[in-house]
This record gives C-alpha cells, structure tokens and sequence, in this order.
C-alpha cells in the first residue's frame, strides 16, 4: 500500500475523490489535510468529517486544518454555484460530526508525515496550494523527498474555467502554486487538459449506484443532485488525481516547465522541467475504476 496524504476543500467532486481513494487498496490514506477553497474552512473541514463519519474507512484519516485564506489575497467563492452553500450539494440528512482538532495544523501535519514516509508517499492536492506552500515554508527538504505530489490543477493548453487562462484552483491561490512549483517537488500535474475528458452523466452514476445500494450510495445520490439537475453532467476533476495516484498508465504524460502567472494561469515556459502533464487520459479504464470503487462493496 501506498502511504498517502490527501489534501482537499470538500466540495463535490472531492466528496467523490475521497470516497475513490477509501475503495482502493493501493492507497493508505493516512491524513486529510483541509483547506478553504470551494468553500470557507470552517465547512470544507466539517465536510470532510462528514465524508470519514459516511465512509467509516477501515483506517480513519487524522484530519487537520490548514489555510483559511490564500497567502497572500482574500478568499474567493466563485465555486458556490458548483458545490452549493454548504461546499457538498446543499444535501440534507448528513451525521452531526465535530470538526478536527486546532492542532497539528495541516503544514505541520505535511511535514510530519513526509519526513516519516520520504519516497514511499504519495501527495495528492485537490484544492489550491496554500497549505503545500506552508509546509514548504517549514520544511521543504521533507517536501522534496516526497515520491509524488499529484495535483488537480492547472489549465495548460485549454482555457481555464475561472478566466480565459485560469483554472479555479491555480486562481484561487497563484501566489501558492508559484511556490510548489518552484520547490523542486517530484509534480504530477493533472490540469482541465485531462480532466475534461472525464466526464459522467447522471444516468451514468444512478447505474453505478444501483449495483452497491447502502448509505454511502445514497449520500453520493445525495450531494450530487443539484450537480445533475443544475447541469447534466460533472466532470472528474478531482477523481482523475486520485485514479492517477492509483495508477499513472491511466494517462499518457509530458514532461514540461510550467509557470505560474499572478492572475492563476498555468503554461508552458521555457527552462528546466518542473512537472509532468497528464494530456491524455484512458477514460474509459479510468471511468471503469472510478465507478467500480466508489461505494464498497458491502455499504
Ligand atoms: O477546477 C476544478 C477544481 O476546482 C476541483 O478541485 C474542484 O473541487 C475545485 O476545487
Ligand atoms: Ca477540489
């Protein structure tokens, strides 16, 4: 198994995410690390608490908070209309659950964590930087000896879905994500390029959720109604990230500089490497995996 860290702003796709990498072997995950992104802290922390209490994995992640606003800007909220008020769907009828503890913070928690596992862990970002570049700020020799940092960002020769150039999480805290990829961290990019090519119905979802009914299929029915209902279809974003933290044969890869431009965009630079880039995704296998191992088997 691969020891791995998660960090996320639980949000909608990340609820699915999160509940990919508890039904893959491959994967320990040791810790949630949270942050504001598609919503405040305060609800992507409550909702990733809500996601272990649902999911009950066999290992329950240590949760630890992290970055309530961008390094350096304030917060922006222009995922509402994707993830709801509540950052999971506006969907009623969650546990009550008690939000994680005030220490240790989430750069503390990163750090602990990379020193202990080096090369064996796997990082997996699904939210804006802020917390990897605060870790970094401790410790980044941990940071680099990290195995993979594998992050759902970036929109390298598409347009961004924040501006023209701007992906939402690039967007949200540039200024981070500058900092990531300037730090000599081993950088599995997994930009709107892929993740757009992943992309589900609600029919689709309803057949996968049918064949493992129990509570976990009906909070996922749950919290991505008014994704359905609003749009007729999500893309994978954040699943794409924890399918190649799986399995990295699910895309094929280029090697490039990207840099990071103060209004969030993500292209390609001239320069030494600093990432690959997931351009081509084998979706068919990866929509198999992602639907396959979303709800146990025995929920
Ligand atoms: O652009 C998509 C990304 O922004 C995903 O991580 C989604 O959860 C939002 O955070
Ligand atoms: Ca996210």
């Amino acid at each position: 198994m691969i020891p791995t860290v998660i960090d996320t702003d639980p949000g909608i796709d990340d609820a699915l995410a999160l509940l990919l990498a508890w039904g893959s072997p491959e994967l320990d995950v040791l810790a949630l690390t949270v942050v504001a992104g598609n919503a405040p802290l305060a609800d992507t922390a409550r909702n990733a608490a809500r996601l272990v209490a649902v999911r009950r994995p066999a290992r329950p992640p240590q949760v630890a908070l992290g970055a309530a606003a961008p390094l350096r800007r304030a917060l922006v909220r222009t995922a509402a209309d994707e993830h709801g008020g509540d950052g999971l769907g506006d969907a009623v009828g969650w546990p009550p659950v008690t939000g994680p503890p005030a220490s240790p913070s989430a750069a503390e928690t990163l750090v602990a964590l990379a020193r202990a596992h080096r090369e064996r862990l796997t990082l997996i970002a699904l939210g804006p930087l802020t917390n990897l570049a605060l870790a970094l700020r401790l410790d980044a020799d941990a940071l680099r000896s990290v195995g993979r940092m594998v992050w759902m960002g970036g929109a390298v020769d598409v347009p961004g879905n924040v501006t023209a150039d701007a992906e939402f999480n690039a967007y949200v805290d540039p200024e981070a994500a500058g900092e990531v990829f300037e730090a000599g961290l081993r950088v599995d990019l997994v930009p709107l390029d892929a993740t757009r090519q992943t992309r589900i119905d609600g029919g689709q979802l309803d057949a996968a959720l049918a064949r493992r009914p129990g509570p976990v299929a009906a909070r996922i029915a749950a919290f991505t109604e008014q994704t359905f209902r609003t749009w007729g279809y999500m893309n994978l974003h954040d699943p794409l990230a924890v399918g190649l933290a799986v399995d990295e044969s699910l895309a094929r890869w280029e090697t490039a500089r990207i840099s990071v431009g103060e209004g969030g965009h993500t292209r390609r630079a001239d320069g030494e490497p600093n990432c690959r880039v997931a351009k081509v995704i084998d979706v068919e296998r990866f929509v198999a995996l992602f639907f396959d191992r979303l709800c146990p088997a025995s929920s």
